[in-house]
């Protein structure tokens, strides 16, 4: 995820649009740049590394007075990180610089239109195609041309843009990705949040999708797509920066938690067209041939192959395998150049996947990589890279990147049922569900207070057992690991069908069991289960779908999901599992964000 910052107004230096820029750091980013305007030239500086670094070589322009100055951290998805692909970029005249944070999905086809009128690009980046548009565009009114540039986008933006002609302007834009407009006295400010803009301002006009603004010495205005005039009110914040910074949030892991809508969207712009799943990191890969997929990942990222495991399996011929990467890498696997491998991993630097990963390719196997960090080790030693684009989780545990990597699978099955020739209505149904789920997110992550409310009431046990069948088993082990790892309280899953192998003489009063049973094909034998460990006088908090009113008899207490289609339970579940573990933490007093012994990625054996 990207950060922007910009100002308007007579007081700044290029210091003040650097030190902003600062604020955004928490976001993560692979490199850094400013633009500015000077004796009606637009000066960029930009590197890849840190902001330091950037500093380091803007020297005394540091010290530069400016009427406007534009800033970016980039967090790469298309391009490599380097000082080429830093932002901002620029058109041709070099008399335009722009800042933006998104995918354009129709990037390809717009620089191959702009190459044919003679515009050179520089950068692997979608985003420099937008400046050469709106120097297309442009025939004296930098409004106009940047308006008329964003209607040709398709996917996520927002942008700030400069023109050298224009030394008191700002235009911004935004659909898809955060923009906020600070408002000062004899000043203008854009940021992708309000932390940066704290300092300076508690007046905040926060941009809605499809609105394009004009910051200038006369102060803020706000139109939409079709030019008309919008009014957006003034809102007034008063946070402290790190408050901002968690978006309100005590903690990172709530924050992205609920970023899953947002990350829904990310995961699936530019893959699906016509009605279709189409990925465009497979468009070399021949699908149609693979019968049989290995799947090496370790934790979070082994649930979600889980996922894949039954989905694939259940609606094709292919045959999926799923391995802990630690215990993949010292055996003798029998894969070879037919079997296609899915490395899965959020930081794309975890030894034993990555491990697994060289396991594999001497054996001659193809490697499929889905990851969330562009330039990560994997991705280099990966035949193809599927990247999460769900921006830097700063949180420890694993909750958005879980999201994405779930819903990436989800798109990468439906793909190869399509291609194996096994589409059908019902996985059409899927895809809908699929597409509609980010406004079903914004239903269940309205469940956190009463989510809070079950943390506070089970707060004092000291063991759960998680249980599910089919999908709903995925969702048990990663609602264990997330309880286990952030709140230390000891959490085991199993299949429900295991229960009576065994485990269930673990359970009795002091023995809760969170039961995973959404209205699916395994609903009734979830029933029999639970009224097992009830038998046991266990507590059962049930996790079920809207409008089966018999978990009531069967459970003490009840969490009730949106229906959706069997397949995507683990999806819908997932900021449930989530919540509750980041509440049970945080009643314990422990700090969910960075939990004892653990680290964000396990890069030693
Ligand atoms: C998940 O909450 C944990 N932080 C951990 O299990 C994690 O999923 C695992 O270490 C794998 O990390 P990766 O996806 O970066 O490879």
């Amino acid at each position: 995820m990207c950060g922007i910052v910009g100002v308007v107004g007579d007081d700044f230096k290029v210091f003040d649009v650097v030190d902003s820029l600062k604020r955004l750091e928490y976001r993560g980013y692979d490199s850094a740049g400013v633009a500015y305007i000077k004796d009606g030239k637009v000066l960029i500086f930009k590197s890849v590394g840190r902001i330091d670094v950037l500093r380091g070589s803007l020297g005394e322009h540091l010290k530069d007075e400016i009427s406007v100055g534009i800033a970016h951290t980039r967090w790469a998805t298309h391009g490599s990180p380097n000082d080429t692909n830093a932002h901002p970029h620029t058109d041709c005249t070099g008399k335009i610089a722009i800042v933006h944070n998104g995918i354009i999905e129709n990037f390809r086809e717009l620089k191959a239109f702009l190459e044919g009128l003679g515009h050179e690009f520089r950068s692997d980046t979608d985003t420099e195609v937008i400046a050469h548009l709106i120097e297309e565009e442009y025939k004296g009114d930098i409004f106009e041309a940047v308006l008329n540039a964003v209607r040709k986008l398709d996917g996520a933006y927002a942008i700030g843009v400069v023109h050298s002609d224009h030394p008191d302007t700002i235009i911004a834009a935004r659909k898809g990705s955060p923009l906020v407009i600070g408002v000062g006295n004899g000043f203008s400010l854009i940021a992708s949040d309000i932390t940066p803009m704290l300092r300076y301002t508690k007046d905040f006009i926060f941009l809605e999708d499809g609105d394009i603004a004009l910051l200038n010495d006369k102060g803020v205005k706000v139109f939409r797509m079709d030019g008309k005039p919008v009014d957006r009110r003034i809102q007034r914040i008063d946070l402290s920066e790190s408050a901002a910074e968690k978006g309100g949030y005590k903690h990172f892991m709530m924050k992205e938690i609920m970023e899953g809508p947002q990350t829904l969207v990310s995961a699936m712009t530019g893959r699906i067209k016509d009605g279709y799943v189409k990925i465009p990191e497979l468009e070399e890969l021949d699908l149609s041939k693979i019968t049989r997929i290995n799947v090496v990942a370790c934790g979070t990222s082994y649930h979600a192959a889980m996922f894949f495991k039954y989905f694939v399996e259940q609606h094709t011929d292919v045959d999926v395998s799923v391995e802990v990467a630690s215990e993949f890498r010292y055996r003798k696997p029998h894969i070879d150049d037919k079997t296609l491998t899915l490395a899965i991993s959020q930081s794309g630097e975890t030894a034993d996947t990555l491990e697994s990963v060289r396991l594999a390719k001497r054996l001659g196997s193809n490697i499929i990589a889905i990851t969330n960090v562009v330039g990560s080790t994997i991705t280099r030693e990966s035949d193809i890279s599927i990247m999460m684009n769900s921006g830097p989780e700063i949180g420890v545990a694993a909750t958005k990147t879980y999201v994405a990597q779930l819903t990436i699978l989800a798109l990468l099955g439906l793909q190869l049922i399509r291609e194996r020739g096994f589409w059908s209505g019902r996985h059409k149904r899927i895809l809908d569900n699929l597409i509609r789920m980010p406004e079903i997110f914004e239903n269940v992550l309205s469940l956190s207070d009463s989510i809070r409310a079950l943390a506070e009431k089970y707060s004092r046990y000291e063991h759960f057992m998680y249980i599910g069948r089919g999908y709903g088993f995925i969702t048990a082990m990663e609602g264990a690991l997330k309880l286990k790892e952030i709140s230390y309280i000891h959490a085991e899953a199993y299949p429900a069908g295991e229960l009576k192998h065994g485990p269930i003489a673990l359970l009795d009063e002091k023995f809760p069991v969170f039961a995973i049973s959404p209205s699916d094909s395994l609903y009734l034998k979830m029933k029999s289960n639970i009224i097992e460990c009830k038998a046991r006088d266990a507590k059962i908090i049930s996790v079920g779908t809207s409008g089966n009113g018999e978990l009531f008899d069967i459970s003490n207490d009840v969490l009730f999901v949106p229906r959706v289609a069997d397949e995507l339970y683990p999806l819908v579940m997932a900021p449930v599992i989530q919540t509750f573990a980041y509440h049970m933490a945080d009643i314990k007093g422990y700090d969910p964000d960075k939990p004892r012994n653990l680290a964000k990625s396990v890069t030693v054996e």
